[in-house]
């Protein structure tokens, strides 16, 4: 379901096309506004369309049938989610599950779940927090924001795609849950997206330029205040190599003429012109008027070829689709580090990020990839084969893997009560061999009494994707963020452990704690999703700097853990690894000595030494030597997942003689 007929269209479309060929799926409607306007054309107004075996459009009549802008739409809801019910409550299958897209779909399918208790999953694409946050124009977004919280506490599950839109954006909702939060890359649409229209792309900016072989800075974004499109002139112009070196080229969506669209639109459109003039760039800035989908792909390839480079100033960004795609045709880019974008330029390695609010280092970043052809062309080649990754099918495995666990399970037979219980860290100990998680996996369906809990460093999200990505079975305990979280899975949910977060939340002052390492030189904060509410991590390359930091805080509740040589961790005293072991043993009511626990590297350390049963993978790391050699812990012989279910068979046969 989807309130939106424009970019992210091609997600809804992509991700659809491939469900529908996952065997687990059946039909798929997309279900959207009936419009019929001459401007837009007849098919608009086609009341169902067929797409592809199994995947069908249907378009609802709300009595309304004109193109409505975002203000007149919005008042048209409540019509649109009257029809959307009356059809669904009249079918006789009804779906068994609805993906909202946008606060707007969001909030019917909630009314609907309401009614005829349809769950539902939901993708924000854009949400409003760090727009509300940064309230830079002065538009007050409470209610947005009020609308998109009651929604993320509401939907059964919610499919983010990016790690900063996952960990940092939603749960800056107070209603957000991490256990429900799902980060899934949506895939790259490479089908249609060859070279484009590169003679349609060279015709759309020829009026404009002097010189048009000139390496081309590329914008394309929806003229909007936040996408800091007239920033991004003020730094072209402000910046006297890179008015010599390049041509900027911004297509900020159609206009016909400084006074067409919304005000917002009116605004933007008038601030380019505006600068054009005061910055004296013709000749060298192009803002065409219209383009079609083909010239957008022809502007791509266009920039490629003069070796420009594709740029994202937005103050904010939620996610970035345009940064796949100028990846997708081998073109480097400079991105805001504001938002998702960092995920996707550090995913496909095709670039940089800096900060549009630091006009000459934005430039400067834009001005190094023009000067140097190496980076350039590594950039271009990163781009086009990292890209070519980002399947929809691969999205489409998660999205099934996702929905069944809000769906009603097919087969129920209550599973045994362990006796057991096996704790396992991921980051190259259940990760790292592929035929070795083949044989955790299949060891671990062979034994109902033992059950399989993790304990990392990672967060939530990105341990039950690595897990998914590792095909891994579904652990009854996530023992996350370096044991500064637990989750229970109960059914196809899982639950955030809420008394654990108490206990360990006594004497935890984080400001006072960042305010003390802040002022030592040499510890860098890591990245602001791995700052989770009961864990501050950072970058620490040296062992002085590490006693630094532990002398610090000495006088504070909480311990310092390092890893790798490099990651230093602060948690509450009575959190990490192996607190949360225990904790969790007792919840389970497994006793000490049925607890098994296996790690490589230093977040490890006081779960392997809490255990009785401790298993050291062979590819260990040297934090551990100290404890290799002097405790009881089986050393496997083995790496990664082979040597732990190496150790458990060890153990086994000890308790046998
Ligand atoms: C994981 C976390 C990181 C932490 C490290 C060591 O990689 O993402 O924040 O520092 O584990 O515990
Ligand atoms: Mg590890």
């Amino acid at each position: 379901m989807t309130e939106d007929t424009g970019g992210h269209i091609t997600y809804v479309l992509g991700a659809a096309t491939a469900l529908v060929r996952s065997r687990h799926v059946d039909q798929i409607e997309i279900v959207t506004r009936l419009i019929d306007d001459p401007a837009l054309g007849a098919a608009y107004a086609v009341p169902f369309e067929t797409v592809a075996p199994g995947l069908h459009i249907r378009r609802i009549d709300t009595g309304n049938r004109q193109y409505l802008a975002k203000e007149a739409a919005i008042a048209d809801r409540p019509a649109f989610q009257a029809a959307l019910l009356r059809y669904i409550a009249g079918l006789k299958r009804k779906p068994d599950l609805i993906h909202a897209h946008f606060a707007d779909a969001g909030a019917i399918a909630l009314d609907i779940r309401e009614r005829l208790g349809i769950p539902f999953i939901y993708t924000a694409h854009s949400l409003a927090i760090d727009k509300a946050l940064a309230n830079d124009d002065g538009i007050d977004m409470s209610a947005r924001v009020a609308e998109e919280n009651r929604i993320i506490g509401a939907a059964d599950a919610i499919i983010a795609s990016s790690r900063d839109e996952a960990e940092r954006q939603l749960m800056l909702y107070p209603a957000a849950c991490a256990a429900r939060i799902h980060c899934i890359p949506p895939g790259a649409a490479l089908d249609g997206w060859d070279q484009g229209n590169v003679a349609g792309a060279k015709g759309l900016v020829a009026p404009f330029l002097r010189d048009p072989a000139k390496p081309m800075i590329l914008a394309i974004a929806r003229p909007v205040a936040k996408k800091n499109l007239a920033g991004l002139i003020d730094l072209y112009a402000g910046d006297a190599q890179l008015r010599a070196r390049a041509n900027l080229v911004i297509v900020a969506g159609l206009r016909d003429g400084p006074h067409s669209g919304e005000p917002e639109q009116r605004q933007v459109i008038g601030a380019l012109l505006e600068r054009l003039d005061r910055h004296d760039l013709y000749g060298s800035l192009a803002l065409p008027k219209r383009h079609g989908q083909a010239d957008v792909s022809g502007l791509y390839t266009l920039a490629r070829q003069t070796r420009g480079v594709f740029v994202n100033p937005a103050l904010t960004e939620p996610y970035g689709l345009t940064l796949t795609e100028a990846a997708l045709h081998g073109l480097p880019v400079v991105a805001t580090c504001h938002g998702g974008a960092a995920d996707i330029v550090g995913t496909l390695d095709h670039g940089q990020v800096a900060d549009p609010r630091d006009p000459a280092g934005f430039a400067a970043a834009i001005n190094r990839l023009l000067k140097d052809r190496k980076t350039w062309a590594k950039a271009s080649q990163n781009g086009r084969r990292n890209s070519a990754a980002l399947s929809w099918d691969a999205y489409a495995e998660q999205f099934v893997t996702v929905a069944r666990t809000i769906l009603p399970a097919a087969s129920v037979g209550a599973p045994a009560k362990p006796t057991r219980l096996l704790l396992c860290d991921i980051d190259n100990t259940v990760t790292g061999s592929r035929p070795g998680a083949r044989e955790l996996a299949q060891y671990l369906a062979a034994e109902p009494a033992l059950a399989f809990g993790v304990a990392t460093g990672r967060s939530l999200q990105e341990a039950v994707r690595l897990l998914r990505e590792w095909h891994l079975p579904d652990p009854a305990v996530l023992i996350t963020s370096v044991g500064s979280e637990i989750y229970w899975r109960d059914g196809g949910h899982l639950v955030a452990d809420t008394a654990f977060a108490e206990r360990i939340a006594q004497g935890w002052q984080p400001a006072e704690i960042a305010a003390r390492v802040r002022g030592i030189c040499g510890a860098e904060p890591q990245a602001p999703v791995e700052q989770r509410r009961y864990k501050q991590s950072w970058f620490v390359d040296e062992r002085s700097i590490v006693a630094a930091i532990r002398e610090a805080v000495a006088d504070l509740p909480v311990r310092v853990i390092y890893s790798h040589g490099r990651l230093l961790d602060i948690l509450p005293e009575r959190a990490g690894k192996g607190a949360a072991m225990v904790w969790a043993a007792r919840r389970m009511g497994i006793a000490r000595d049925q607890v098994f626990a296996a790690g490589d590297s230093g977040n490890d350390i006081d779960m392997l030494a809490a255990c009785r049963n401790p298993i050291l993978v062979a590819n260990h790391s040297e934090d551990l030597h100290a404890l290799r050699d002097s405790s009881a812990v089986y050393v496997a012989h083995r790496s990664h997942a082979g040597g732990i279910v190496e150790g458990m068979y060890a153990y086994a046969r000890r308790t046998a003689a």
